[in-house]
């Protein structure tokens, strides 16, 4: 059987094949936050089924397509449409994207998605930065024997989200008029929301934001030795003593809201990268 080296080699050769670019920055744009592909100077734009390996989406707002090309001055790769647990992936197909990108030459990973907020001082379509992460999952994408030309057996977690790279989006935020917050994002499985229950737990726990997505990208990438800088737009309110139910447009209309202001975000904080 072949290994998940010698897939990503394949997949790597599948988009050289259709894009000569050195990319420096990959980029998973999550639910509702395609938007951003419209900014990036396109060079190729590959199907995710045109590449070897790489899992299909299914989730509504998910294009699945890889768009490689620049935005502001830095070659970059963007997932438009990532995997989820959820959709009965494994974590190591989910996180395969990430590997496929460090491999191409990406050093830094920008990852975005749309989170429920659970700190009661954000509001709809709020632009929250990471800083720190909790995993709920009941995986795990680098459980197995460690491939060590991928990375090491124990990677490290004491600052998975560049701080440089934080303040730099918090700094550009208020340059373009808005406040972006600062917070603790928790993966949990999905796909049922939670329970009042669970968010009173979260809250507890020192979660800010809550996804189905994101951590197990974030492990992969620190493990393949890349940067990380993510953010989440806050798409619904998890407030356990007035809790609402959520419905799906609305997610995906706070995500429009919110991508419109990532859209002007990510260029700044691209420029900070490089
Ligand atoms: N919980 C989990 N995932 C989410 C939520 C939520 O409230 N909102 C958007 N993604």
């Amino acid at each position: 059987m072949q290994g998940l080296y010698e897939q990503i080699q394949e997949a790597v050769a599948a988009i050289q094949g259709k894009w000569s670019g050195k990319p420096a920055v990959g980029m998973i744009l999550g639910t509702g936050l395609g938007g951003l592909v419209e900014q990036i100077r396109q060079e190729a734009t590959i199907p995710y089924q045109e590449i070897p390996h790489f899992p299909h989406s299914t989730a509504p707002g998910h294009a699945g397509r890889l768009v490689c090309g620049e935005l502001a001055g830095v070659s970059i790769v963007a997932m438009e449409g990532r995997f989820h647990y959820y959709e009965g992936y494994s974590l190591q197909q989910v996180t395969f994207p990430v590997r496929v990108m460090q491999a191409l030459g990406v050093k830094t990973l920008l990852v975005t998605n749309a989170a429920g907020g659970i700190n009661p001082q954000f509001e709809l379509a709020d632009i929250v930065v990471l800083e720190d992460h909790i995993n709920l999952m009941p995986d795990n994408p680098l459980r197995g024997v460690n491939d060590d030309r991928l990375g090491p057996r124990w990677p490290d977690l004491c600052e998975p989200y560049q701080k440089s790279l934080v303040a730099a989006a918090q700094r550009a935020a208020v340059e373009l008029g808005f406040q972006a917050h600062k917070g603790v994002f928790v993966a949990v499985p999905g796909p049922n929301l939670e329970t009042r229950a669970e968010y009173r737990m979260l809250k507890a726990m020192g979660a800010d934001v809550v996804g189905m997505s994101t951590v197990p990208e974030v492990l992969v990438a620190i493990h393949a030795g890349l940067k990380v800088v993510g953010f989440s737009v806050v798409t619904d309110l998890c407030l356990p003593d007035c809790l609402e139910p959520v419905e799906v447009p609305k997610i995906l209309e706070n995500a429009a809201k919110g991508g419109a202001k990532l859209a002007r975000l990510i260029p700044k904080v691209l420029a900070a990268i490089s």
